[in-house]
């Protein structure tokens, strides 16, 4: 059978999904669209067991170890992440949460946080960040950011700490600059100082780890972005472990998307920043001991039920435009995952001033345009883009599709190449230069590019996949390299 093909045991699908939610809290609708159906396959040859269902039937018995739980749950994260997403929250974070904190009678030096499914440790670095620029380090700080995430391969990657410059998209040069090298071919490794102010555990977010959970251990509590994969008793198990491992008037940060308001008992809502978190109510204090001097003012906090339309605190117009663009691009990337890409194009068109003119925005025109068939205008995106960086690997890259889609295929694998060159880790261009070669009838390279691009995939964001994927997700597109490596290894 084919590498990644899939099993047809209904039966046994469904007794792995339903281990799956027990083991991880982690839910979906469709099993096989979620391509749970292919790692029941590839899980199942790895062991040798002789069906999925004899597969399932072990694992549940627990005949396969505890490194299988590891191996399925490399296979079912979704570690999408980079470094200050949602910049709205860092900014709270930085303008709101930590001077409140910092108020608190004997712990104006004591700032604990905890980041639940940190992925590749983007989201506690960022933490860290913030907090060395607000002048949280020092001997005289108890500082502790924990990062927990149950995939152990993304957490050996935070511990390396190198990055893309995709991770980095949300990153201003100024933060770049002071704590991130650039290493090798435009990698960033963040700097020791903020590596060694995280701690990165592998751990499951429903286990209860003595390393990580206690009762009034942290301060701020981040858990974004995990919720939306979980079931609904996982979610309230974790607010319940939340709630304890908070201390009164302690913060709890989930995505935009994360709507907790119906198990959300003893947290008050707040808003800074444009953004809404959570405070633990203060309840476990004696009353007289509740102080308002550490506590977000309630000018600033609403309860959850009633959440205001206005933003509470005024912030730079550069964030505020940071921020507008990042939410704007997070809504055309939605109606390009719902197959309403035409939509996501009609939404950028119709932007203006500066953030119409941000990177990142133009990207994505480029992207959707050339797509769209609209080459001329995506080709001129591409010129402005290499005018202000001629590194730029996903300019180069549209560029090349634009050059194909004119018939210009020398011209095409000259930008593909310098795509390439410019990101050797972007899968897309390995595969599109696996693609020519093998065209071409160059079948080493074909291998080499085709190799290159099936391994990288793997680990590539889902955003990027969105624009630069032609219409085809992770699983197709990989699929797609088997194939062709399958047609380049004949002959
Ligand atoms: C989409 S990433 C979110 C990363 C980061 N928090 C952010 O918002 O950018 C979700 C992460 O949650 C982790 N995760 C999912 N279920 C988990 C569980 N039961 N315990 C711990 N981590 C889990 C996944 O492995 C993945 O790395």
């Amino acid at each position: 059978m084919r590498k990644g093909a899939s099993v047809t045991d209904p039966i046994a699908l469904k007794q792995f999904a339903s281990a799956v939610k027990e083991r991880f809290g982690i839910e979906t609708d469709d099993p096989v669209r979620a391509g749970w159906e292919a790692i029941l396959g590839r899980r199942q040859r790895a062991v040798e067991a002789s069906s999925a269902f004899q597969y399932v039937a072990k694992w549940l018995a627990g005949q396969l170890g505890p490194e299988e739980d590891r191996e399925v749950a490399v296979e079912l994260s979704v570690p999408e992440t980079y470094f200050f997403r949602y910049p709205d929250h860092f900014e709270a974070l930085g303008e709101v949460v930590l001077p409140s904190l910092l108020k608190r009678p004997g712990l104006s030096r004591t700032v604990r946080v905890l980041s639940i499914g940190c992925a590749s440790g983007d989201e506690p670095y960022s933490l860290a960040i913030v907090l060395r620029e607000r002048g949280c380090t020092g001997s005289d700080w108890n500082v502790v950011i924990r990062g927990i995430d149950v995939n152990g391969a993304m957490l050996s990657k935070a511990r390396q700490g190198r990055y893309t410059s995709w991770s980095l998209r949300s990153t201003s040069a100024d933060l770049r600059a002071r704590y991130f090298q650039e290493v090798g071919a435009r990698e960033f490794e963040i700097a020791p100082e903020i590596r060694s102010m995280v701690d990165c555990y592998e751990s499951n977010l429903l286990d209860d780890d003595p390393r990580i959970w206690g009762p009034e251990r942290y301060d701020i509590v981040f858990c974004r972005n995990v919720i939306i994969y979980l079931c609904q008793s996982a979610i309230a198990r974790l607010v319940s472990k939340v709630a304890s491992a908070l201390t009164p008037g302690g913060f709890f940060f989930v995505g935009h998307a994360e709507n907790l308001g119906h198990v959300l008992a003893g947290f008050a809502a707040c808003t800074a920043a444009g953004c809404y978190f959570h405070q633990r109510v203060q309840t476990a204090l004696p009353e007289t001991s509740v102080s308002s001097t550490w506590s977000i003012p309630e000018s600033r906090r609403v309860e959850t039920a009633d959440r205001p339309s206005a933003l509470s605190l005024s912030i730079p117009h550069a964030l505020a435009e940071e921020i507008a663009a990042q939410r704007a691009l997070e809504e055309v990337l939605e109606l390009v995952r719902q197959d309403r890409p035409g939509e996501g194009l009609a939404r950028l068109a119709a932007m203006q001033g500066d953030i119409a003119d941000r990177r990142e925005i133009r990207i994505a025109k480029a992207a959707l345009l050339v797509n769209a068939g609209g080459v001329a205008d995506a080709e001129t995106l591409t010129t402005q883009l290499l005018a202000s960086d001629p590194l730029d690997a996903e300019a180069w890259y549209i560029r090349a599709l634009c050059r194909e889609r004119s018939g210009d295929r020398v011209g095409a694998l000259d930008a593909a190449e310098r795509s390439g060159r410019a990101e050797p880790a972007f899968a897309l261009v390995r595969l599109y230069l696996g693609l020519q070669w093998s065209r071409r009838g160059d079948r080493i390279r074909a291998r080499q590019e085709l190799g290159d691009a099936l391994r990288l995939l793997g680990r590539e964001p889902e955003e990027r996949l969105l624009l630069f994927g032609g219409g085809f997700g992770r699983n197709a597109l990989m699929d797609v390299c088997r194939h062709e490596l399958e047609r380049a290894g004949k002959g």
